[in-house]
């Protein structure tokens, strides 16, 4: 379990014209991964960014990136995204017709696997790979879009893949995606997430990427305080 949460901007709401010093501000503000969101305009009906951008991001940064597949048929893509700097790969259980052929394919090519669930999939779902898993992606607003509200029903199922996790002897962390603010992050927190992705709290905040990161940092310690 991650000793404190840790906090991954999403770059899906950043200025793409000024993409590297959007990274350098998150990082300078204490950002512990920078997450990508690919979309493909299948599994998820916009197209937002590809390896390139992957890429481009792996020059400017050393932090983690983690890089969230909203794809159909992602078995195709996993090489091109590791060559392209990825260290953390996630795919939908949604999207994968054998999740842990994919999870294992992905650590083969010397990457962090995660597996993503949409708030409607059930935590059963991934029972069966929580030994193999190093991440469990819980999506708290259906996949595509930044600036969603956080779907608080998800909270329980955060509860009992946190109890799964334990029961299989696994060390995957729980990452929490969607609607994730200095509001909700206590609560998601609570139910067992340790990563916390945010895309519009932190590149859409009134005061800046700064006054972002600092709000979500607060509220997270602010969570664990005995
Ligand atoms: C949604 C993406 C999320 C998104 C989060 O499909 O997977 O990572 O960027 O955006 P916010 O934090 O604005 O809900
Ligand atoms: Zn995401």
């Amino acid at each position: 379990m991650a000793a404190q949460p840790l906090i991954a901007p999403s770059i899906l709401s950043a200025d793409f014209a000024r993409l590297g010093q959007q990274i350098a501000e998150a990082e300078q503000a204490g950002a512990d991964w920078i997450h990508i969101d690919v979309m493909d305009g299948h599994f998820v009906p916009p197209i937002s960014m590809g390896q390139v951008v992957v890429a481009a991001c792996r020059k400017v940064t050393e932090l983690p990136l983690d890089v969230h597949l909203m794809v159909e048929n992602p078995d195709a893509l996993l090489q091109s995204f590791a060559e392209s700097g990825a260290d953390h790969i996630h795919i939908h259980v949604e999207a994968s017709p054998n999740i842990e052929n994919s999870l294992r394919a992905i650590q083969k090519l010397g990457c962090k696997a995660g597996v993503a669930l949409n708030p409607a999939t059930p935590a059963s779902a991934i029972q069966s790979v929580l030994h193999i898993a190093d991440v469990v992606l819980a999506m708290t607003v259906n996949p595509g879009y930044a600036g969603q509200g956080f779907v608080r029903e998800v909270l329980p199922k955060i509860s009992e893949l946190r109890a799964a996790i334990a029961k299989a002897g696994s060390q995957a962390l729980i990452e929490i995606d969607g609607g994730v603010d200095a509001d909700t992050l206590p609560a998601a927190l609570e139910a067992g997430g340790q990563v916390f992705v945010a895309a519009s709290a932190v590149y859409k905040h009134p005061q800046g990427i700064a006054a972002g990161m600092q709000a979500l940092r607060s509220a997270s310690l602010q969570a664990i305080k005995p």
